[in-house]
């Protein structure tokens, strides 16, 4: 059966990218993937469009579809919008709507960007890491929330992190299935030192790790994880923690592979339907300019055939095709390094569609 692709190109350098990603899921229909596109839109261009960044139209249609594969949102242009219609509540309210909890961010370092990296390239050799991030809770949906003012007329933000047991008892089974399949490592991140919501969550994960005994489970945190992601990223396997230290978190991480424009992320609900976009953001800095990097959008669709499509092998064939491209020494500016070949944003998808 047909299955329906919900394509959100957003803002930013997002239509650039996804148009990309469109190239390569083309040549694969012509290999016979069988799916349909179907256009939405979200984020600061739905505003633009409809006066709002996440239309109804733009829901049911995600809702409808198999799969969704998003650019990415929001820009200068909009920062100075109220809080409640900015590009980034489309993202979060898809997120939210869709119930997609499960945010997977791998990080893996292709040995051909091993010089790209800030990092000396020993430590990050051989890279490959999986952050879980818990995507539909915590204090980025916490309520009571807001700016208030006091009774001396000071204003006060304040903000709610919560977390149910039932919620990083989800979380922490999707992360220790995966650990399982990997290398059976799993270091779950918190602040229980200091925050009541993640004591319950360490006592939590603690008490699903006999369930599974295969995988070894370890506690770390947050501050002393982001130190060791950048001392000795290699000692860990899969990583699983709150939303907000997974945002940070896998910016981190994505900079270990020599650029944030090389990272793909799915967001699941629990039957494995998803979302799957760049980890990166729009950048607005150099939008509309045929700059970007295609390939964390590119890989993105990589997910979407493994994890929603059960098309395992034509993700593959998307994965080695960016491997092949960047052998032959292609690169956006992002990752770019003397002696390469510095290529556009559609020159980079069209050489990926070459390389399947
Ligand atoms: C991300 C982004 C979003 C987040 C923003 C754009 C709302 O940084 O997907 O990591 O904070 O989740
Ligand atoms: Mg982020």
């Amino acid at each position: 059966m047909t299955k329906k692709i919900a394509v959100l190109p957003g803002d930013g350098i997002g239509p650039e990218i996804v148009a990309e990603a469109v190239k390569v899921m083309q040549a694969l229909q012509s290999d016979g993937l069988d799916i349909e596109l179907e256009y939405g839109f979200i984020g600061g261009a739905a505003y633009d469009e409809v006066g709002t960044p996440l239309p109804a139209e733009t829901i049911t249609l995600a809702k409808q579809a198999d799969a969704i594969l998003l650019g990415a949102v929001g820009g200068y242009k909009w920062e100075e919008l109220d809080i409640s219609v900015r590009p980034e509540k489309g993202l979060l309210g898809i997120r939210s709507e869709l119930n997609l909890f499960a945010n997977l961010r791998p990080a893996i370092l292709y040995p051909q960007l091993a010089d790209a990296s800030t990092l000396k390239s020993e430590v990050v050799a051989g890279l490959d890491l999986m952050i879980v991030r818990e995507l539909t809770g915590g204090i980025y949906f916490g309520q009571p929330r807001g700016i208030r003012s006091l009774d001396n007329g000071e204003k006060e933000g304040f903000n709610t992190l919560v977390y149910k047991e039932s919620e990083i008892n989800r979380i922490g089974q999707v992360a220790f299935d995966i650990a399982r399949k990997r290398q059976g490592r799993l270091c779950s991140v918190d602040k229980a030192n200091v925050l009541e919501a993640t004591e319950l969550w360490r006592e939590t994960m603690a008490t699903m790790a006999a369930d599974y005994e295969d995988v070894e489970l370890s506690h770390m945190y947050v501050d002393n994880a982001a130190m060791q992601l950048v001392r000795a990223p290699k000692q860990f396997d899969v990583m699983v923690t709150t939303n907000m230290f997974g945002d940070i978190l896998s910016d981190c991480a994505s900079m270990l592979t020599g650029s944030i424009g090389m990272l793909p992320s799915a967001s699941l609900d629990e039957n494995s339907k998803g979302m799957y976009e760049p980890i990166h953001g729009s950048a607005p800095d150099i939008a509309g300019q045929n700059l970007a990097n295609p390939l964390a959008t590119i890989l993105s669709v990589a997910m979407m055939l493994r994890y929603s499509l059960d098309e395992a092998t034509m993700a593959d064939r998307i994965e080695n095709a960016v491997s092949k491209v960047l052998d032959s020494g292609l690169r956006t500016g992002d990752i770019y390094s003397d002696g390469m070949t510095k290529v556009t944003t559609s020159e980079m998808g069209n050489a990926i569609v070459a390389a399947l």
